[in-house]
């Protein structure tokens, strides 16, 4: 028999524990909650997955790892039937990959390498056979190095017929079950690696580099429209960095620092899509020295796309510091502001990775909200959003699980509030080589272990979760996603 003090005991124990067993039964989200045709996936990209840089015909490319670390990889070149299967058993709808150039066209036009297409081939029957809905790039920063050499690359004109006969190969061999490409990732962060001549040069290649790549994009379009679309019945689109702009203070230099900002970094490429031209503000900083497009350029490009492809990863701060350019002319001098992931971090570098949870994650719903607003509704998808871990971190990765919570729910948000998205992708599905970082960053649901030559794939915890919300439609709890600083909130003033 339980005596009146126990029972008090129990009657406190219960109220205690009341507030968790509330928010434990708080229906959060699932996967039902997300339109019918919505496709969950994770993605990697050829230069950063496949190794074999130097088998079957393939030639350099300009982010081979090349001399780093080994040509490996993930080896995806070997192992992609062992992943097709993990992807599978994941219970993902679509897997998004890019399609490395110097393996179809080993100098970059020309002779096509029958090798390079069979692997492409391979890849889509192993995961179409499977369900699995293939999203294919066609050029995910990995330039054929033959290209760069006897022209520049991206900083000549000459690049677009190449791109556009790279392209023409790959709708014809591989159109027929690709109904979704993009044709570059990141122009915008492409070029900003290129920002290195910060001089008082009147020449900036970030500009010309970009300006290519747009023209290109808006040929392979109009040659996918013209020769492809009606028969394949794909889409086709273009992928942009992105991530939150907010003003480090409310000061008016940093506001409209945070005004400047998305105009060069989002503007630079939604601007010519939507209107065909730059913005204003780009125009006006960088003059002559930023290119334009001929009457028929803006023309073509103009409404080239069927969707735009956002990586997202972070929001950021940022602060004005355009006095003291003086005469240096560059992208970086222009857009003239510091970029930080936290206010009391040291200006960021950029492009952004992210090593810890944010406290806030609501910057994708109004970043999706932002380009509604200024570039009218389209069609979305989150092509990239991922976690960093250090290469110690381990399998056990609930702060990867907490972000992607965090993030999928934002998401959910923009598409209550109407933006019409269509997939959501994490970046990426195994460890892969990264630009920044080599091995030692980590961004997989699977984690490589790329000291052993077969370099096997172990699921991590973020990969089991990721599965169980997919498969079983489970109910999850997301962190809070309220932004805790709007502008009137900031504390901040700058003097
Ligand atoms: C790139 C990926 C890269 C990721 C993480 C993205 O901007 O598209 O290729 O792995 O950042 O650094």
């Amino acid at each position: 028999m339980m005596g009146p003090g126990s029972a008090t005991s129990l009657l406190l124990l219960l109220l205690l524990l009341l507030p968790r067993l509330l928010s434990a039964l708080q229906v959060d989200f699932r996967r039902r909650d997300f339109p019918s045709d919505f496709v969950f996936g994770a993605g990697t990209s050829a230069v950063q997955y496949e190794g074999a840089t130097a088998e079957d015909g393939r030639t350099p490319s300009v982010m081979d790892p090349e001399g780093k670390i080994g040509d490996e990889e993930s080896d995806g070149y070997h192992k992609y039937k062992e992943d097709a299967k993990l992807m599978s058993d994941t219970g993902l709808d679509a897997y998004r990959f890019s399609i490395s150039w110097s393996r179809i066209l080993p100098y970059g036009r020309g002779t096509v390498n029958p090798k390079g297409v069979e692997y492409y081939n391979s890849v889509l029957h192993e995961i179409t056979k499977r369900g699995i809905q293939p999203h294919v790039t066609l050029n995910h920063l990995d330039l054929p190095k033959v290209l760069e050499d006897e022209y520049g690359g991206w900083e000549s004109p000459k690049i677009v017929d190449d791109f556009k006969e790279f392209a023409n190969v790959c709708f014809s061999s591989f159109g027929d079950r690709v109904t979704r490409w993009t044709t570059m990732n990141e122009p915008n962060v492409h070029g900003m690696l290129y920002w290195r001549s910060c001089g008082n040069s009147t020449y900036t290649p970030t500009y010309n580099m970009v300006h290519n790549m747009l023209v290109s994009h808006s040929e392979v379009v109009r040659l996918y429209r013209t020769k492809y679309q009606k028969h394949q019945g794909g889409l086709i689109g273009l992928n942009s960095y992105s991530f939150w702009c907010q003003p480090f203070s409310n000061s008016s230099a940093d506001v409209e620092a945070t005004e400047r900002a998305k105009n060069f970094m989002f503007g630079w490429l939604m601007n010519p899509l939507i209107f065909g031209d730059y913005p204003e503000t780009m125009r006006k900083i960088a003059k002559s020295r930023l290119p334009s497009f001929t009457k028929s350029q803006a023309e073509v490009l103009k409404g080239s796309f069927d969707f735009i492809g956002l990586n997202y990863y972070t929001a950021a701060y940022v602060s004005d510091i355009s006095n003291g350019s003086g005469n240096i002319h560059c992208f970086k001098a222009d857009i003239a502001v510091d970029f930080r992931v936290e206010r009391n971090d040291r200006p960021a570098r950029g492009p952004f990775t992210i090593y810890r949870v944010p406290s806030d994650f609501s910057g994708l719903q109004k970043m999706i909200e932002y380009l509604m607003k200024t570039y009218g509704s389209h069609l979305f998808f989150i092509h990239e959003n991922g976690f960093a871990a250090d290469v110690n971190a381990g399998l056990s990765d609930t702060a990867r699980i907490e972000y992607l919570k965090g993030y999928i729910r934002s998401m959910l948000e923009a598409i209550r509030s109407g933006a019409q998205i269509r997939g959501y992708f994490v970046w990426s599905f195994i460890d892969l080589f990264e630009f920044i970082g080599g091995y030692n960053t980590r961004f997989g649901l699977y984690h490589v272990d790329f000291d052993a030559e077969d370099r096997p794939r172990t699921p991590r915890l973020s990969a089991k979760w990721y599965s169980t919300f997919l498969k079983n439609n489970s109910t999850v709890m997301s962190p809070n996603i309220q932004r805790d600083h709007d502008l009137e909130d900031l504390p901040y003033s700058s003097q």
